[in-house]
């Protein structure tokens, strides 16, 4: 798939996630061949506005590329203002990508008029990737969802309106933001979309499996699909998708020790990027999904809820993979869930 003139290598990519798609995160699941990925949603105010924290969520490594900056907003001079921002930024630090957030559902961002609200407005919508696009050579997408609501499932004319209007690809959550993120995803719609414009669609919502991603690219036909739920704590869910699609081969899931270590390495990572305070609390329901199925993990999740610095987060780590090696049980692989994938404190 090509976004714009971004060559993205395969079609399976890591969806922006707020509070989850941190740098480190982000460089996990690009390891594990996520093909692209996404910063968290920012404020396209912050942007412009030089926000210090603003900044710190755009920051990403080299080898996190192709990487696209959400921004959320719905003013089209302030959007286009934060996308000269990003476009006049030193080269090793200007994303790939400048993704529109216009699907988060919750009340903080609708009654800006920004997220889900953007799709009761089309012309606007059409005004703000205009006027991102033409300030900027990268390529502008956008992230939607279905419609507002199960009376105004809109997301054939808002693709149409984002390609017309020169957006370079389109990712649909297949739920109205009437849904959040309950039921079904309606994926039938996302196969409607992809017939009815040129640029890549790329699909969202419900995929928790390899053999969900070759589904969803069958049934609908669509260019890309976007993984966020089913990657948290399991960023191998790309390398499972690429054996299947590649190879035909049904890989396993990763091991306590693969977990493990991926959780002591994301930590390390944080420490480095957010710092000691910052990486010891936001680690917490990290390191809660990569222990999730493993022999004690309701034991370890508490004492790591209780920990009080980054050090201690680690030392418990590296003393629970000791323990499950001394019980002969570090290649344990724990049965992947069937649970719903769940709503978390979702924005998207
Ligand atoms: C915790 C959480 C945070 C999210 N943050 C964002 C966000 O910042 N921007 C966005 O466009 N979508 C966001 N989303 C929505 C996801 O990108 C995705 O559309 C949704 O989870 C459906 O895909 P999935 O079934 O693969 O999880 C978020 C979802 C969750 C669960």
């Amino acid at each position: 798939m090509k976004i714009g003139n971004v060559q993205i290598e395969s079609p399976f990519v890591l969806a922006p996630l707020a509070g989850v798609s941190d740098s480190p995160f982000r460089q996990l699941a690009r390891e594990q061949g996520a093909a692209a990925v996404y910063t968290e949603m920012v404020s396209a105010d912050g942007l412009v506005r030089g926000n210090q924290a603003t900044m710190d969520y755009i920051a990403f490594e080299p080898q996190e590329r192709p990487i696209g900056v959400q921004l959320f907003g719905s003013d089209p001079a302030v959007m286009a203002d934060a996308t000269r921002v990003l476009s006049e930024l030193p080269a090793e630090r200007r994303p790939d990508i400048i993704d529109i957030n216009m699907g988060c559902p919750v009340r903080k961002v609708v009654t800006r008029a920004a997220g889900a609200a953007l799709l009761q407005d089309v012309p606007l919508i059409e005004r703000i990737v205009a006027a991102m696009s033409a300030v900027s050579s990268l390529p502008v997408t956008a992230k939607i969802r279905l419609g507002w609501d199960g009376q105004s499932r809109n997301v054939v004319d808002v693709a149409r309106a984002l390609e017309g209007a020169g957006a370079a690809a389109v990712a649909i959550h297949a739920r109205t933001r009437a849904e959040k993120f309950e039921g079904t995803a309606h994926w039938d719609m996302i196969a409607e979309a992809k017939k009815a414009i040129g640029i890549p669609v790329i699909g969202n919502g419900d995929v928790r499996s390899a053999a969900d991603a070759v589904r969803m690219l069958e049934t609908t036909g669509c260019d890309g699909v976007m993984l966020g739920r089913a990657a948290f704590g399991d960023p191998w869910v790309f390398k499972r998708i690429l054996a299947l699609v590649e190879r035909g081969e049904d890989l396993p899931p990763p091991t306590a020790e693969e977990r493990l270590q991926a959780g002591v390495r994301h930590l390390g990572m944080l420490v480095r990027t957010a710092g000691e305070s910052v990486a010891a609390k936001e680690m917490r329901k990290h390191v809660a999904w990569y222990i999730k199925g493993l022999p004690h993990s309701a034991r370890v999740r508490e004492q790591v809820n209780h920990t009080r610095s980054a050090d201690e987060m680690m030392r418990l780590l590296q003393a629970y993979l000791s323990e499950l090696a001394s019980h002969g049980l570090e290649h344990f692989t724990p049965e992947p869930s069937a649970a719903p994938l769940g709503g978390m404190r979702a924005s998207g």
